[in-house]
Order: C-alpha cells, then structure tokens, then sequence
C-alpha cells in the first residue's frame, strides 16, 4: 500500500527571504495560483507580523486559492498569532505555524532562558493558536542540532497541546543524512501520541544535503516536507520541490505518493526563476538548463536509440517539451535530423548533407549548437508565416550625427511607414517600429550575441517585451544587428494575443 506525503511548499515564505528577490502581492498570487495548480497541499503564504505587504499577501493568496491549506507562520508570541489568524480570515483552510527555537544554541543565547521554560512557552503557544484554528503546526526550530531525548519531550508536550503537525527543522543544514533519519526514527519511537500529529521534515542545504536529508526523514517516518520550487531560500536555500517529487516518482518501490501533477514543474520553475530574477544553475537537477541534454556524442547516439540508455525521467513528465540535444562538433548527421525534426523541419537528403557542412564550419567555431543556430542553418523562414514583416529598413549612424532610422513594415498586406531618431541605430529603428505599432510595450531584456566571431557573420538578438501584463519573448538573427534588433521586437510583437491591426 502507498503511503501519502504532504507536500508543503514554503517558496513564498521561506523561499522568499533570499535578498532581491521579493515579490509584490500580485506576484505571489500567480505563483500561489501555479502551486495551487501543480497540486500541493500547503501554501504557506508568509510570516504576517514581519510587514504590512507580508500580511496582505496571505489575506490575498487566502482570497485566491481554494484547495491547498494556507499557512501563516509565527514566533511563539501572542501578537504574531492573533495577526496571523486574522490575516487567514478568507482561507478556506488555514493552519497557524507557530515555533521556537530547541537547540541549546537558541535556548541559551537567543533566549536566554532553559529547557523547561521553552517547554512551557511552546505549549502555551499552540493552546493560544488553537483558539483560532484547528490546523496547528509546530516548529522546534533548530532541531537538526537539538538533543534527541528533549527533542522528543517537546514534541510529545506540543501534541498533547493539540499541534497536528510537528515540523523538525534542520534549520542550519548541519545534519548528516543519516543522522536526520535517526531522529525522526527517534521521535516516531519515543514520543506517546505520535499517531496523532503528522511530523514534517524542513531542511536546509547550507551543506549539499537537503534532499537526501529530506528523503531520509521520510523513510523514517515523516509525512509532510517543507520544501521550495528550484530550491530557492536563505543562503544554500531549501529542500527543491522538484526533486522530492520527482524521486518518490522514480522510486516507485519506496511506495510514497504526492499529489504534485510533475507535469507542471517546469512552468512554475520558470516563473518563480523569472519572478524573482534568480537564474536556475543550468545543472541543476530536473529543471536545469542542462537536465536532460546530451552533448556527448556517444551519449546521444544511446539516447537516439532507446531514451531509456541514459535517462531515467522522460522530460516530459516534468513539462519540457522536448529532449534538448546539445549539438556540438561531435554530434553525428543523425543527431542534426533528430533536432531539426524536432523543431519540425525535415530536409531532404541534399539538403540535410549540406546543413550538415554548415553545422560543422559552425560547430568548429562555437561549442554548443543549440535551437536558434540550427534554425537558421536550415534556412528556416522565421518570417514566413509572420502577420508582421520588414519592408525595409534603412538606418543612418556614425560619429557626430545622431542616427536616424526609417522603416518600412508590411502588416497583413498593408504597408506602414515611419521614421525616427534615437540615442543610438537600434533605439532610432526601435523608436520608428513603435511609432507604426502604436502600442504600451516595454522592453526588458535585450542580448545580442554574435554566432561566430568573424564581423561578416550572423548575428542573434533575443527580446523580452512586456506588453499588457504578459512576457514576449523574440528572437532574430542577420547579418545586420540592427535589422536583427527589430526582427526581434516584431517576433515578439507577432506573438501578442490581440493581433496588430
Ligand atoms: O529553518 C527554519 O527553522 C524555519 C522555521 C521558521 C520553520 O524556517
Ligand atoms: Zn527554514
């Protein structure tokens, strides 16, 4: 029989206490609504007497979400508890996260108190936030480097007081993963009334070892995880969302479910990577650029041949869409077919032999290959299909003179024209598109790259515009990076969900 975990995602409270990566309410209600839609089964949406903003997120994300348990955290103190339940007045299920702090390190110099009067405090606690709600976690914060025997004494008192759920944080990262397995193990063993409280795990990765840590607790006995999407929290972060789920996933035998649709993991991971300005490091596992992308070419030739050689997650079931081969010098003919087909293109065999030469000269010059390279080798019309074009673009710059562009666009068969000065050719051309397109758009990212470094070559710009409330992301590529600049701005334009004109 399968055993169900709990998955409690703490991105938008412990996750969000990385420095600059803040969101506003608004933000956190379309992360919230994301989490709500891959299927966790607790939010917790913040820590409410911190700040006005944070307060107003859990009454908004209250307002917003209906299935998953909204949690509010709180020290054990009277006043964080009774903001925290009025700020879950909308939740239609709330749970009050209240805690303090175990280990002889917070008892002696955080509180300068002593075992037994952190006792007290701790029942006193979850009695006060029991008069608010039913759903009452309890945090020993610290755990990781709390003593077992008194460890199990507090969890045993706060049960008795009505916690239903106990959360043992690692709360530095320090526990080996056997050693944080032991103490759940202990405490499942030594605690009357376990059976009563659900007991979580919450671990940190100051030391690399979060999830395996996170995994042992669970083979111990625990039943809830507190983890975050891309790992995200405080300096090494937290336990990554992703990984536990895709692990219980993968190892069926260990006979532990969840809820989370995985087919969901990406999108989230790019929202909350993009929301809050905090790249993925391209290995990391799962959702890493790199996660499942081959560029030895003995590999992909395994791959090629059943994908089973040498990957154990089909990319799918985590919502990418496609394998992502890293094209490189070594890769073979079959591997360039394999991609182009992918990005549906199919050559004849003429042709095929000769994008391959191309590829080579290319991949002689540049290590990876990826998408955008290969499309344009293949000589794919990008524009083809386009309800936008370039008529024509003529832009006049140099030293001295302020650079003028005019444009000519081709929209749906009608011809526009405009003309405009700017700071420099790219914004004189941009500024001119703007003027025929007449919308409130906002660039926010713009990176030209050049394929190669010879100056007659290709040269590729990528765009991020917002327009409307929503991201468009562009691309472009010629031999001449202004035109490129503005092929770019119009593939993002080409993208929008209301059609120009
Ligand atoms: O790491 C920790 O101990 C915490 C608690 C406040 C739950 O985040
Ligand atoms: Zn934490």
């Amino acid at each position: 029989m399968n055993d169900r975990l709990f998955i409690f995602d703490t991105t938008l409270r412990d996750g969000e206490q990385v420095p600059g990566c803040q969101l506003n309410t608004v933000e956190k209600i379309q992360v919230a609504k994301q989490l709500e839609a891959l299927g966790v089964d607790v939010i917790e949406a913040g820590f409410p007497i911190s700040s006005p903003g944070d307060f107003n997120s859990v009454v908004e994300i209250s307002k917003a979400v209906t299935w998953p348990t909204i949690c509010a955290l709180t020290r054990a103190v009277e006043k964080d508890i009774d903001v925290a339940a009025e700020s879950l007045q909308y939740a239609k299920h709330k749970r009050i996260h209240t805690g303090i702090g175990t280990s002889d390190y917070h008892i002696k110099y955080k509180f300068n108190s002593n075992r037994e009067e952190i006792i007290e405090r701790a029942i006193a606690a979850v009695k006060y936030a029991k008069k608010y709600v039913e759903d009452v976690e309890f945090y020993a914060e610290d755990a990781g480097r709390t003593e077992n025997e008194y460890l199990a004494r507090v969890v045993e008192a706060v049960i008795k007081a009505g916690a239903t759920v106990v959360n043992i944080p690692d709360t530095t990262g320090y526990c080996l993963p056997d050693e944080y397995g032991r103490k759940i193990k202990y405490l499942m063993e030594h605690v009357n009334g376990i059976e009563k409280a659900v007991i979580s795990t919450h671990c940190h990765n100051d030391l690399g070892m979060a999830t395996a840590n996170t995994v042992n607790g669970v083979l111990n006995g625990a039943r809830q995880v507190e983890v975050t999407v891309n790992g995200i929290g405080e300096r090494a972060g937290n336990t990554s969302l992703e990984e536990i789920a895709m692990i219980f996933k993968c190892h069926k035998t260990l006979g532990i479910t969840t809820n989370i649709n995985t087919t969901k993991i990406y999108p989230i991971s790019k929202m909350v990577s993009s929301l809050m300005n905090m790249p993925v490091q391209p290995n990391k596992a799962i959702v890493g650029r790199n996660a499942f992308a081959h560029s030895s070419g003995i590999h992909q030739d395994g791959v090629l041949k059943n994908v089973q050689t040498y990957e154990i997650i089909n990319p799918t079931d985590v919502g990418i869409d496609d394998n992502s081969i890293v094209l490189t010098a070594r890769s073979g003919h079959a591997a360039l077919k394999y991609r182009l087909e992918a990005l549906g293109i199919k050559l004849e065999s003429e042709k095929l032999d000769q994008v391959y030469q191309d590829f080579l000269k290319l991949a002689d010059k540049k290590k990876e290959i990826n998408d955008d390279d290969i499309l344009v080798l293949a000589g794919a019309d990008r524009a083809a299909n386009h309800h936008i074009k370039i008529d024509y673009l003529q832009v006049t710059s140099g030293v001295g003179v302020r650079p003028v562009a005019s444009l000519g666009l081709n929209i749906a068969g009608e011809h526009f024209e405009a003309a405009a000065s700017g700071n420099g050719p790219v914004d004189a051309a941009i500024t001119a598109l703007k003027k025929i397109i007449n919308r409130q758009m906002t660039l926010k990212e713009f990176t030209i790259q050049a394929i190669s470094k010879g100056s007659d070559d290709l040269g590729k710009v990528h765009m991020q515009v917002e327009y409307n409330g929503h991201e468009y992301y562009g691309f472009g590529a010629n031999t001449d990076i202004i035109a490129a600049s503005v092929e770019a701005y119009i593939d993002c334009i080409n993208k929008f969900k209301d059609k120009v004109l």
